[in-house]
């Protein structure tokens, strides 16, 4: 399963990046908002610093608008997926651009009924929101497993990406549901890597290098 940030901070993006184990980022409006920044230039420094898939999300509501934006989004790098939404809109947009052979990223995907309908556009990526599904007391991960399922019993090419995550065990119960790719915030990528037992571990190896160290000395 491939691990991506979902995020525009390129503090972030830079951070994890440099542990080896960044393979792209996704983007929402929100997210680039938060930044306060002509969105060219937030995109144009993910998109040089992260080599792997990057996800830019268009805006228009209407398919022949939003056509036009995903081919303006696309052409920023190779790199770029265009997201567009699971809208009627935004199939009849995405289908355009998979004819384009331009890669896209169907997001806002709720049920595996809306599923379905981004696999037989030929979209590269389905994203359904786990978190907020949880949020509304419903079982996010029941949909993942439902729709990773259904990917498989009917061959479907489409990458299946686990978004809104919220916490270490969403991305390890995505993982063993057969996620593609698994999505989330700065937070949620470093709590993977934290163990109180490596901690302590290391703390002892460390106290115990320098007790030999000390002794060596001593002895000299
Ligand atoms: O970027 C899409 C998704 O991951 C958003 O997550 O936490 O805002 O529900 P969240």
């Amino acid at each position: 399963m491939r691990l991506f940030l979902d995020t525009a901070d390129i503090e972030e993006i830079r951070e994890i990046n440099r542990w080896g184990v960044l393979s792209g980022v996704t983007t929402n409006p929100s997210l680039v908002a938060r930044e306060g920044q002509d969105p060219d230039i937030v995109w144009k420094e993910i998109l040089e610093t992260v080599p792997g898939d990057i996800s830019l999300e268009t805006t228009a509501t209407e398919a022949d608008a939003m056509y036009e934006q995903g081919l303006e989004l696309a052409q920023k790098a190779p790199n770029a997926v265009v997201k567009v939404p699971m809208t009627a809109e935004g199939l009849a947009c995405g289908k355009r651009l998979v004819g384009d052979d331009i890669k896209i990223n169907v997001t806002l995907v709720f049920s595996p009924a809306q599923a379905i309908l981004a696999a037989e556009i030929g979209a590269y990526i389905v994203s359904p929101f786990l978190g907020r599904l949880d949020d509304v007391a419903s079982d996010g991960m029941g949909m993942l497993r439902v729709i990773t399922e259904i990917y498989e019993v009917q061959g479907y090419d489409t990458n299946v990406l686990a978004a809104s995550l919220r916490s270490p065990m969403h991305v390890v119960e995505s993982a063993l549901a057969g996620a593609d790719i698994a999505t989330m915030p700065f937070d949620v990528f470093a709590k993977l890597v934290k163990h109180p037992l490596t901690d302590l571990g290391l703390e002892r190896f460390l106290a115990d290098w320098q007790t030999l160290q000390n002794d060596l000395k001593g002895e000299a």
